[in-house]
């Protein structure tokens, strides 16, 4: 099948131009504002490695890494509401200038109560950079410091997100359209160099 044309291809709602630019913009507000100090990113897995591999080669300040394994969806594009550790910190977080790195903040369950679990670590301070924030979509009371776009309420994979853990690895972040196969998806990555998106062509 060809989904060359632009009423064919799937949507892209950012592109990775896009992306790379603003990864860019925030890993420079990052060093700004971490000047002087070790910055230990925690990724969230497994959505946030891609950006966090992407902003952590921007960043001009020093650095250490860790991951917490979090999972609060199942095979299903809504939240289900429950939040479990899947991978623990492998190093203390205690007197740490920790930045979270999110991919999607949504109904922000999932930070609400990361922001519980890491406090009882008594780090130093703690921020949080999301690529992506869905706002209209907050249930929980939470905010992020670095904020690469904010969204509609649209549900999107590529570029570390998911859909039952399938679309990571696209370089552009997709808006899942209703029953759109895998292939769909796939074969345009593959084979179209052009695409064509709601935020124009790139
Ligand atoms: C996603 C995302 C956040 C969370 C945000 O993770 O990475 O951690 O959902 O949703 P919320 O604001 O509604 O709580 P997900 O559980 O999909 O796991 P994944 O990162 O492994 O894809």
């Amino acid at each position: 099948m060809d989904h060359s044309t632009t009423d064919q291809a799937p949507e892209i709602l950012l592109s990775r131009y896009e992306i790379d630019r603003r990864v860019g913009e925030l890993a420079a507000e990052i060093t700004r504002d971490y000047h002087g100090h070790t910055l230990h990113l925690v990724g969230i897995l497994k959505g946030a490695w891609v950006f966090m591999a992407d902003l952590i080669r921007h960043l001009d300040i020093d650095v250490t890494v860790d991951f917490l394994g979090i999972s609060s969806y199942g095979a299903d594009t809504q939240s289900s509401g429950e939040v479990k550790i899947t991978k623990d910190l492998d190093v203390s977080i205690k007197d740490r200038d920790v930045l979270i790195i999110e991919d999607i903040l949504d109904t922000g369950r999932t930070l609400r109560y990361l922001q519980g679990v890491l406090a009882a670590h008594k780090p130093r301070t703690v921020r949080v950079a999301t690529l992506l924030d869905k706002r209209s979509r907050r249930i929980a009371p939470v905010t992020a410091d670095y904020v690469g776009f904010e969204i509609a309420d649209v549900f999107v994979v590529g570029y570390g997100l998911d859909f039952d853990q399938k679309y990571r690895q696209l370089p552009d972040i997709h808006v899942l359209q209703h029953a759109q196969p895998l292939q769909e998806l796939d074969s345009t990555h593959k084979k179209t160099p052009l695409y064509r998106g709601s935020q124009g062509t790139v």
